[in-house]
């Protein structure tokens, strides 16, 4: 019970919806312009959920292919944690919505709320209770219909965001698994973007839809200047105790905001840009599920191998920060 352990991701499964909406499609929507949002932000084309289709629903069908790829089924699973700020309603979590979906037993599940750094803080706190030797394998969920608390008349946000679910398995491994965590958060800077409406502080009323105001606002510019800096100091805190350099690193898997955000962050860190994995061009801004599901596709492409040590590094609203080595 009390051996410590190492821990490790030992399935991954990503589930996209099949609509693509181009940016094409947004000419047609709002006035933009493929060429801006392309030289704005890196994003060609993202996933929209069917109106039937919502989070947890996405969540399941990614789940489920983690475990296939893990090779365990539902009911060896310990755990369950979905990173969300799109739960399928307040309550219940939409952790537990998954645990019935997919048959697994009655263990614990909850939701993590900290925007795009979700992932990340599922992946830490799994690592905990399976590192105490309380849990033996958890499910790490990053599910999001960002669709829908996107205002589609607002063309400074609607471009960036796109849905989509990315899941891990953890469990005890032999060698490597996760060397360092570390994670953050400043809530002064939690109104440069938020759902402001739907809450305790304005519920529901005809007034808070008529304002628009269950849907993400968001200071671009400001978060943009935050986000380079706090994604490379985070890169740093995680891989510095290791002794860690940049140059030491295979690959680094970031949260897709902004493909002008993912160079800065290169040039501060001092790595090529071919050392940072990209999806954003296909899949936009998917929120916490946007580096799960970078994480999925680049162990599939062959991008990341036995013993590479990765570094998976995320910023969100709250604002929230956090960064994790990792030893394939
Ligand atoms: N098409 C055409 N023009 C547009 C569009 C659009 N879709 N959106 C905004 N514009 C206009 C603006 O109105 C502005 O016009 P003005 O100068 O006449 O006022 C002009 O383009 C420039 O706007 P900026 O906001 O200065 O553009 P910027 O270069 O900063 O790019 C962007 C905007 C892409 C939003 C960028 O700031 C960014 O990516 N910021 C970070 C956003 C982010 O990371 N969000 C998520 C973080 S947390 C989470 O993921 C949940």
């Amino acid at each position: 019970m009390c051996e410590i352990k190492k821990v490790g991701i030992i399935g991954l499964g990503a589930y996209l919806p099949e609509r693509v909406l181009t940016n094409k499609d947004l000419e047609k929507m709002v006035d933009t312009t493929d060429e801006w949002i392309t030289s704005r932000s890196g994003i060609k084309e993202r996933r929209i959920a069917r109106p039937d289709e919502a989070t947890s629903d996405m969540a399941t069908e990614a789940a489920k292919r983690a475990l296939k790829d893990a090779n365990l089924k539902p009911e060896d699973i310990d755990l369950i944690i979905v990173a969300t700020i799109t739960p399928d309603m307040f309550f219940p979590a939409t952790a537990c919505l998954v645990q019935e979906k997919i048959g697994a037993k009655t263990c614990p599940a909850f939701d993590v709320s900290v925007a795009c750094s979700g992932f990340i803080y599922g992946i830490a706190i799994a690592e905990q209770f399976i590192r105490s030797g309380t849990y033996k394998y958890a499910l790490v969920i990053a599910a999001e219909k960002l669709s829908a608390i996107t205002d589609w008349s607002d063309r400074s946000t609607c471009v960036l965001f796109g849905d989509g679910a990315g899941a891990a398995v953890l469990g005890p491994v032999e060698k490597g698994g996760i060397l360092s965590v570390f994670l953050g958060a400043n809530g002064k800077q939690g109104d440069l973007i938020k759902l402001p409406a739907g809450g305790s502080r304005i519920p529901a009323s005809k007034k808070s839809v008529e304002d628009k105001l269950h849907f993400i606002k968001m200071n671009g510019a400001e978060l943009f200047k935050h986000a380079v800096k706090v994604m490379a100091d985070a890169a740093l805190q995680a891989t510095a105790p290791l002794g860690l350099k940049a140059e030491d690193i295979s690959l680094v898997i970031p949260h897709q905001a902004n493909l002008r955000i993912l160079n800065a962050v290169a040039k501060r860190m001092g790595l090529s840009t071919d050392k940072i994995y990209l999806n954003i061009e296909r899949y936009g801004n998917m929120s916490a599920a946007s580096s799960a599901v970078a994480l999925v596709e680049a162990v599939k492409e062959g991008r990341i191998k036995k013993g590479d040590k990765i570094l998976l590094d995320a910023f969100g609203g709250g604002l929230s920060w956090g960064a994790i080595v990792i030893e394939w």
